[in-house]
């Protein structure tokens, strides 16, 4: 493929490669020199819209770890302020000839039409509501370490379902891997069209960790929720925050996932969150520098098969 626009349009077989080419980068990652030479010669721009911490952070180093020419664009100080649309500014880096583009974009579907304008290979870094596709891939490597397998695992992704984009990847990305999906939550905080996705959903949070394998906890987003009712968060944390007390429904070696940023004593007991027992929210801020190494990395491989050899030089 080209591009990395979101999960639902690969394969198993697809996300199989990304993970097994990430464990290697996640082994480099652990030694004392990081460097691969994956993308020498390649520049890499990335276009954060939105805030983040995690993504831009592990892109970067992935991209420096592998040799490209790393360019972060600081939009507040970009003429977007002056009017310019997300195209235009699109075309304008696509005339420097960059070899990627990494987006991040608060309009689902933003990065997806970019990616049919510019001539570069476009990964996206969460759209909208749409997808956030490195996110499931590295939460489907961080399970797979944890639990020696990817596939037959009960998985519970809890709270805020129907503003998350993470929420959405891996639902698609642990579905096609066969693995049994519960997501729970307040009605008011699922998804329209939930028949479609091939879940089960729970009002309840007992019941809905019930002898799960995985517990995938979500932050509320509100910059989402353009007027929606928002529960007040001590109401929240009562009936929908991950305690110690809620997650003995869980199996005994269940693990506790969270994708950043975390709200403690709003969705989840910073407790829990800090129990190397049964959090592994640390190796998943790991996991995402490699596993943004390996979708680089593959993605660079097919644009050299398609440069001749001429033009390269
Ligand atoms: N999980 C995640 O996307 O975090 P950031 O918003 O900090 O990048």
């Amino acid at each position: 493929a080209k591009h990395l626009l979101g999960i639902e349009h690969l394969s198993p077989a697809d996300i199989t490669t990304i993970l097994d080419l990430a464990e290697q980068y996640a082994t480099l990652n652990r030694q004392a020199n990081k460097h691969s030479s994956a993308l020498a010669g390649m520049t890499q721009i990335n276009m954060f819209f939105e805030n983040s911490t995690r993504t831009l952070a592990s892109f970067e180093l992935a991209g420096k770890r592998l040799g490209a020419d790393v360019m972060n664009m600081a939009l507040g100080a970009s003429s977007i302020k002056k009017g310019e649309t997300l195209i235009d500014t699109a075309m304008t880096l696509n005339a420097m000839n960059p070899d990627l583009l990494v987006v991040r974009h608060q309009h689902s579907g933003a990065v997806d039409l970019l990616s049919q304008k510019v001539n570069c290979a476009v990964l996206n870094a969460g759209d909208g509501r749409h997808e956030h596709p490195t996110q499931a891939l590295l939460d489907a490597l961080t399970i797979r370490r944890a639990k020696g397998r990817l596939h037959r695992l009960n998985i519970a992704i809890c709270g805020d379902i129907a503003h998350s984009r993470v929420a959405r990847s891996n639902i698609f990305l642990l579905n096609k891997m066969e693995n049994r999906i519960r997501l729970v939550g307040p009605q008011t905080l699922m998804p329209s069209g939930i028949d479609q996705f091939g879940v089960e959903v729970y009002h309840d949070m007992t019941e809905g960790l019930r002898d799960v394998d995985v517990v995938m906890m979500l932050r509320l987003q509100r910059e989402r929720m353009d007027g929606a009712f928002i529960p007040s968060e001590r109401e929240y944390y009562y009936r929908w925050g991950l305690t110690s007390e809620k997650l003995r429904a869980a199996k005994n070696d269940a693990i506790v996932m969270h994708p950043g940023p975390m709200n403690r004593g709003v969705e989840i007991d910073g407790d829990i969150a800090d129990d190397i027992n049964r959090s592994v929210i640390q190796e998943q801020v790991e996991m995402g520098v490699a596993v943004r190494m390996a979708a680089m990395d593959l993605l660079a491989q097919g644009l050299r098969a398609q440069t001749p050899a001429a033009v390269m030089a």
